[in-house]
């Protein structure tokens, strides 16, 4: 999807945006700037073989990592060692598995056994959420970790101050500890409201909803730097939010909001 203003998105944009989790929003906001703590980016940070749009092949299994918007080691807390092993072992297997999955769905046939359709679908949704999830992950980290802008505001009206949303969202990363999940701050497209959840095994995401800011709570995401320590992982990703890049989502998803519910936006 591009960044077309709201004028510009039918609502069958809309809809097909939101049959896809969101990740097509994801996939052009995670590319609209850079991450604060660098350049701009040499590269596209979406992947177009893969991109959300209505004319694009369901099951081509050509998607293409998309590269850190950061220099690995520039992270404040957060190690070199630990960031390129996340991005290249845990999300770039998403992305290979996720192709892999494609190219053995596109052989599908009404021989095909129903069990082993099953599994390549619950595979398929599995590498989709990840590869979506880390790369709206990678996209919000890379900042200075400064809360401002819209978003601020919204979380103060949502959850009584922004101090108490962080607190939830805080909370949620916790309760994943030595588990896996992610912890997720999204807006609501039925509703336009903001909400924090959790998604387990990569699937269990709210359903109408574009993931604006993503906190990776899988222990391959902090294990290197904190071992079990989850709460030092979760106040080093909170020093690094690129709030920046979650406000940009967050006026996009306002917008897309809007159409879904046929109001002005
Ligand atoms: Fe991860």
């Amino acid at each position: 999807m591009t960044t077309t203003s709201s004028n510009d998105m039918t609502r069958r944009e809309v809809l097909t945006t939101v049959a896809l989790g969101g990740a097509a929003l994801l996939g052009s906001c995670t590319s609209a700037a850079p991450a604060s703590a660098e350049p701009p980016r040499s590269q596209p940070a979406t992947n177009t073989a893969g991109a959300s749009t209505s004319n694009t092949p369901a099951l081509a299994g050509k998607h293409e990592i998309v590269p850190l918007p950061f220099r690995a080691g520039a992270l404040n807390g957060l190690s070199e060692r630990l960031i390129a092993s996340h991005h290249e072992n845990n999300y770039g297997g998403a992305v290979k598995n996720l192709n892999r999955v494609e190219q053995e769905l596109s052989q599908l046939s009404a021989d095909t056994p129903p069990f082993v359709v099953a599994a390549l679908r619950e595979r398929e949704l599995m590498f989709r959420n990840s590869k979506a999830l880390h790369e709206a992950y990678f996209g919000n980290l890379g900042g200075n970790g400064k809360r401002s802008g819209a978003i601020e505001g919204a979380l103060a009206s949502a959850y009584e101050t922004s101090a108490r949303w962080e607190q939830h969202m805080r909370a949620t990363g916790v309760s994943l500890g030595g588990g896996s999940g992610w912890a997720i701050l999204g807006l609501e497209l039925d509703t336009g409201g903001l909400r924090t959840f959790w998604s387990g095994n990569h699937t269990q995401v709210l359903a109408i909803s574009v993931p604006l800011l993503v906190m990776d709570m899988y222990e391959h995401s902090y294990h290197i730097d904190f071992g079990a320590a989850a709460g030092r992982y979760i106040d080093a990703f909170f020093a690094n939010i690129n709030w920046e890049e979650v406000n940009r989502r967050y006026e996009r998803a306002q917008r897309v909001s809007a159409l879904f519910r046929g109001v002005p936006s």
